[in-house]
């Protein structure tokens, strides 16, 4: 019997189905987030059981630390070049496979990794599937300098935008502002629905201080929902039919970290 809780089973599943699709001698890019943290002691799980050569490139430092303790070969994306794959988690998707990432503040390194990427999974559960994005706050990725200027830009942009709703909040840590692995700050955008993600994405990351927003568009390959009950479904991008999977909970507890 497993211990684990629903939520966590969800995870878990998403993530060991999501293995399934990493080979032998891949380049393979790590995601970032509670998620992607069950991915990755998947992957070291698969590496050691079948013994493969893989090349791994975290999306943020937590999931590099993490990575390296499992004693899988890490290194940075310059060194690796073009990936094979990336599996990621995600914090909302549309039926388009459209993003909303950078829920941990990862989003930036996060997009530069897929997008370097041959394949982009991600792995989730039912409660990110959305029909339209945007109740989950968009996170945009500002450079400190000017921030208060890169702000009445931000407002300016979502007064014409074809959104819900248009709060804007700093986010912030115990110790103050967020700061990002590359020293950025982030501004959340309390969005409510956005009807015009493409639109959005080009008018945000043309504001000067702007270096990255949250939403992923055009990158994810696949979607792979794992279930409370262990059950998965995996959406693809080219297919019509939705593939259905039952994870055994039970191999949870024996996953390395
Ligand atoms: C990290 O910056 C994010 O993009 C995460 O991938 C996303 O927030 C999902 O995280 P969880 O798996 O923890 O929900």
């Amino acid at each position: 019997m497993t211990d684990l809780s629903p939520s966590d089973l969800a995870k878990f599943a998403a993530a060991r189905r999501s293995v399934d699709f990493v080979e032998d001698g891949m380049k393979l890019g790590l995601g970032t987030g509670s998620t992607a943290a069950w991915m990755v002691r998947c992957v070291a799980a698969k590496a050691r059981a079948e013994n493969l050569r893989l090349t791994c490139v975290p999306t943020s430092e937590r999931t590099a630390v993490q990575a390296k303790a499992l004693g899988l070969n890490v290194v940075s994306l310059d060194e690796a070049g073009w990936l094979d794959l990336t599996i990621d988690g995600a914090d909302e998707f549309d039926p388009q496979m459209r993003l909303i990432k950078g829920g941990g503040g990862a989003h930036l390194r996060e997009m530069i990794v897929a997008a370097a990427s041959d394949q982009m999974v991600v792995i989730t559960d039912p409660g990110k599937q959305v029909a339209q994005l945007g109740a989950f706050a968009l996170p945009i990725e500002v450079v400190p300098f000017g921030i208060d200027s890169t702000m009445t830009h931000i407002r300016k942009v979502l007064e014409s935008a074809d959104v819900a709703g248009r709060e804007i909040a700093l986010r912030s840590s115990e110790d103050g502002p967020f700061y990002t692995d590359e020293g950025n700050c982030i501004i959340d955008a309390a969005l409510g629905q956005i009807g015009a993600p493409e639109a959005l994405t080009q008018a945000l990351n043309a504001i000067p201080g702007v270096v990255e927003n949250g939403l992923f568009i055009g990158l994810c390959d696949r979607v792979v929902i794992g279930h409370g009950d262990g059950k998965t479904e995996t959406l693809s991008a080219d297919e019509d039919a939705i593939e259905t999977g039952q994870v055994d909970p039970n191999e949870a507890a024996s996953l390395p970290g």
